[in-house]
């Protein structure tokens, strides 16, 4: 059995493979990107060589656990763009709808070819792809919601960990997602901003992350939410700009 509100070290592939059907609300999760470079995570490798049959597992695992959507957050890139168009292909039925992260201050790219005189388009979206039944796609609330949503990249930066999510773009999905009192895994937890917004939410979260030092800085940053300590400057000691939202 699984206790809410706790974060389990391992490799998520195989911890899920325990929880049994059906128990929780909803999975909202960001896998790694693949992006075959080494400079994502000091403690992580992005380079896994199969990372098409990854997702499929995971998320073939997930809408086993899951009552409602499973949401996967992924920036296709010029690494993963085949394996993860692959993965949408493989998951077409269930697929109920997308949201888009418009980012609104890429990284600019200066791929310039003079000869060609042409520029590489620069990549300013992130997908959310929300997985059940492949039914009508419904969000909670009397409010309308758009399904492109917008913010600046995430200003807020751990040591050894630059693939964190914005806090108010995981605020805004998981309150358009969920409900008071859902349970939502993250089998990919990071430094956990699914359990921090999940919290302030009135929301609980089961973690699984296989990095042990990822572990720690997550558990302290829930701990910061849980007792009204600003993350940012307590316990990183960090000047971080704090960012504004645009949703
Ligand atoms: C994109 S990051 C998630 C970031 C998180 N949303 C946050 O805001 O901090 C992906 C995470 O998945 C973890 N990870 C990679 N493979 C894993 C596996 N098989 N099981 C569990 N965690 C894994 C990595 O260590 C990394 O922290």
């Amino acid at each position: 059995m699984f206790n809410l509100d706790e974060i389990y070290t391992g490799n998520c592939l195989e911890l899920i493979k325990d929880m049994p059907d059906n128990y929780v609300d909803c999975c909202f999760t960001s896998p790694p990107y693949n992006r075959e470079r080494d400079d994502t995570y000091e403690h992580y490798s992005d380079t896994l060589k199969d990372y098409y049959t990854m997702l499929v597992e995971i998320t073939d695992q997930m809408l086993r656990v899951s009552k409602g959507y499973v949401i996967v957050n992924v920036q296709c890139n010029y690494y993963n763009k085949v394996d993860f168009y692959r993965y949408l292909g493989n998951f077409a039925d269930r697929i109920n709808g997308t949201v888009i992260w418009h980012r609104t201050n890429p990284q600019p790219n200066g791929n310039y070819d003079k000869e060609m005189g042409t520029r590489s388009v620069i990549n300013s979206f992130e997908y959310f792809i929300c997985l059940k039944d492949g039914k009508s796609f419904y969000s909670y609330g009397k409010d309308i919601f758009n399904n492109v949503i917008q913010s600046t990249v995430n200003p807020f930066h751990v040591d050894g960990h630059k693939a964190i999510m914005h806090r108010d773009v995981c605020t805004t999905m998981l309150s358009k997602f969920t409900k008071n009192g859902d349970i939502i895994l993250d089998p990919f937890f990071g430094t956990g901003t699914t359990g921090v917004c999940a919290k302030a939410l009135d929301r609980h979260y089961i973690g699984f992350e296989i990095v042990p030092e990822y572990v720690e800085t997550a558990k302290k940053r829930i701990y910061c939410e849980l007792s009204g300590i600003d993350e940012n400057k307590v316990i990183f000691g960090k000047s971080t700009k704090t960012s504004k939202s645009l949703f």
